[in-house]
């Protein structure tokens, strides 16, 4: 079934979503950073449907969603005086910590590991929905597995339509990128995904703070590493990419002028407002995903943009990158995976 709460949550069609994730069902919901595919976090069957529903390989761990920061002590224990005020300080929000689970988190959530990633939303829909199913949810971003996150309920159709037994609409995500995943090791806050929630932010909360390695790594497939949903291609479309980031402007045009001429213009651009017109490509072959500095506002398009692009099957996909600061962070680290590490930096 299909649910549009964009304006208002319907409190009977919320009753109803409620109860198929209590009756082991999966959905779709909003929540700031990217839509999820949901299911009850305490059901190890309902669990294993969202495997199959994405694709998803089995050793990669799902984050459990609350609603209450009352809640974390039903699933994690021995939290320590550092978790406890990242808690206090990015929850709820685009920040998942990564805690020590208790027995009743199944081992399919976690994939077998001893710790469990958990995230408190800062989305009233999302919100709502766990409140009333009344179990914490797990729930991957929704889009098949190595696709782009899924980001407004159109794309999202297309690619899970019929997989799922209800899919709430609440419209365009604020954010369009998924939450800053964090774990804890030797009091030290250490990135694992970067996300909204950025290094600054919680050095100014902590004091220290460190970027995992393979936040900029190429991971090989038998890679043991932290958080596993990193060393799959991923945020992927069909279509073959390129990403070009010079800190010259005028250095950036020279490039994609290059590449454009190069594949005798069969390309689709995504790039800033800005540069759309030095190019003179035909308007469906450059997507526009913001103004060059307003990072918020590229983050927020630019996964939709990559599912635009692949629609027009064009040779290769061009992608302007940017600076490695705020959520600038975060999106190079998705669009690295995206053109599976080809890249110009100059
Ligand atoms: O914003 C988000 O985080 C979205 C929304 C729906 O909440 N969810 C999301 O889930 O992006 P997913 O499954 O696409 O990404 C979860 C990431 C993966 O990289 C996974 O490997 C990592 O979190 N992860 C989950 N549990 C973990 C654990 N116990 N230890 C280390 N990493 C973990
Ligand atoms: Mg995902």
């Amino acid at each position: 079934m299909y649910y549009n709460w964009e304006e208002k949550t319907n409190t009977d069609e919320l009753k109803v979503v409620c109860n198929l994730i209590k009756n082991g069902e999966l959905v779709i919901f909003p929540t700031e950073t990217v839509y999820g595919i949901g299911a009850n976090a305490l059901d190890e069957n309902a669990v294993g449907k969202i495997y199959a529903a994405k694709g998803r390989p089995s050793d990669n761990p799902m984050i459990v969603h609350l609603a209450d920061k009352r809640k974390i002590e039903d699933i994690a224990q021995n939290i320590t005086e550092v978790e406890q005020k990242l808690i206090d300080n990015f929850m709820p929000g685009p920040f998942t910590l990564i805690l020590e689970k208790k027995d009743v988190i199944p081992d399919i959530v976690t994939a077998g590991q001893n710790t469990v990633a958990i995230r408190i939303p800062d989305n009233i829909i999302a919100r709502g929905i766990i409140t009333y199913a009344g179990v914490p949810v797990a729930a991957p971003s929704a889009n098949i597995s190595g696709k782009p996150s899924g980001t407004n309920i159109q794309d999202i159709r297309k690619e899970l339509e019929g997989k799922v037994s209800a899919i709430v609409d609440g419209g365009k995500t604020k954010i369009g990128l998924e939450s800053t995943v964090v774990k804890v090791v030797n009091e030290i806050p250490v990135i694992l995904r970067p996300g909204a929630v950025t290094p600054e932010e919680i050095d100014e909360v902590i004091g220290n703070v460190i970027i995992d390695g393979n936040v900029f790594k190429r991971l090989d497939y038998n890679a043991k590493v932290e958080s596993p949903g990193m060393k799959y291609k991923h945020y992927s479309p069909n279509t073959k990419c390129k990403l070009i980031y010079c800190k010259d402007e005028l250095d950036q045009i020279f490039y994609l002028k290059k590449y454009v001429n190069e594949y005798k213009r069969n390309v689709v651009v995504i790039g800033f407002n800005e540069h759309e017109e030095k190019l003179s490509l035909p308007k469906e072959r450059f997507i526009c995903v913001g103004p060059k500095d307003d990072y918020e506002e590229i983050a927020k398009n630019i996964f939709s943009a990559l599912r635009q692009a692949d629609k027009i099957e064009p040779e290769i996909i061009l992608i302007e990158g940017l600076k490695k600061e705020g959520i600038g962070l975060a999106i190079m680290n998705r669009l690295l995976r995206t053109c599976e590490y080809d890249y110009i930096e100059k």
